[in-house]
C-alpha cells in the first residue's frame, strides 16, 4: 500500500491534532478494557483517593507515551520504524482510554499539568529521534522498562481489593514489556548510564508531582 506523502504544514497540523486528542478528547480504545473476574468491593474514601491518585500518575504516563511516540515517529525517516512506533502508539491510546475511564470511575481528575507533560515529552522524543534510529529505539526500551517497573510498584501500592484498577495496570505492564521487546529486536542501542539516570530522575519528578497535581 502506498504511503501518503505529507507536506511540512500537514505534518504540523497532524501533530497539533494528535496533541489535542491526547489532551482534550475522550480517547477511543481499540481493545476492550481489561476487567477482573473478581468483584471489586466498595473502596473507602481514603482507598479511593489513593487509587485515583495512582491512576492519575498512570494516566500522565500514557499522555507522555502519546507525545514520545508521536515525536519519535515524526523524527525517523525509516518507514518501517515509523510503522512500529505508530503501532505501539495505538496500544498506548488503549492505555490512555482505559486510564481516563478508570479515573472517572474513581472520581479523580487528570493531571492539571498534562499540557506541560505532553510538551516536555514531545521535546524529549524529538531529541531522541534526532539522535538516530538505534538511539531512538534504545530510548523506547529504557522508557518502557522504567514504565514496566513503575506499574509493578503500583500493583504493590494499589488497594488490595481494587481489582478493577489492578486488571488495567497488569495488562498495561504486559503491553509495555512487549513494546520494549519489539524495540530491542528492531536494533535498539543501550543508552549511556548518565542518560538512563537522568530519565529516571525526570520520571521521579513527574510521578511524585502527578500523584497530587
Ligand atoms: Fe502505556
Ligand atoms: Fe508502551
Amino acid at each position: 500500500m502506498s504511503r501518503i506523502r505529507l507536506s511540512p504544514v500537514d505534518r504540523i497540523l497532524a501533530i497539533a491534532d494528535h496533541a489535542l486528542r491526547a489532551l482534550n478528547s475522550t480517547p477511543q480504545a481499540s481493545r476492550p478494557k481489561p476487567v477482573s473476574t473478581r468483584p471489586s468491593p466498595r473502596l473507602d474514601d481514603a482507598e479511593r483517593r489513593h487509587a485515583g491518585a495512582l491512576m492519575r500518575v498512570d494516566h500522565v504516563g500514557e499522555v507522555c507515551a502519546q507525545a514520545l511516540y508521536s515525536a519519535q515517529a515524526l523524527a525517523t525517516s525509516n518507514p518501517a520504524l515509523r510503522d512500529q512506533f505508530e503501532k505501539a502508539a495505538g496500544e498506548e491510546t488503549d492505555h490512555l482510554a482505559w486510564t481516563t475511564e478508570r479515573l472517572a470511575e474513581l472520581g479523580a481528575r487528570p493531571s492539571l499539568l498534562n499540557p506541560l507533560w505532553y510538551a516536555g515529552a514531545f521535546g524529549i522524543g524529538l531529541l531522541a529521534g534526532r539522535a538516530g534510529d538505534a538511539i531512538s529505539l534504545g530510548f523506547v526500551v529504557e522508557t518502557e522498562r522504567q514504565v514496566e517497573r513503575h506499574l509493578d510498584s503500583h500493583l504493590a501500592r494499589l488497594p488490595a481489593e481494587d481489582h478493577a484498577s489492578r486488571a488495567l495496570v497488569a495488562q498495561m505492564k504486559a503491553d509495555e514489556a512487549g513494546h520494549a521487546m519489539a524495540a530491542e529486536s528492531a536494533g535498539a542501542q543501550r543508552l549511556a548510564a548518565p542518560v538512563r539516570w537522568a530519565m529516571r530522575a525526570a520520571a521521579r519528578v513527574m510521578t511524585a508531582t502527578a500523584y497530587y497535581l
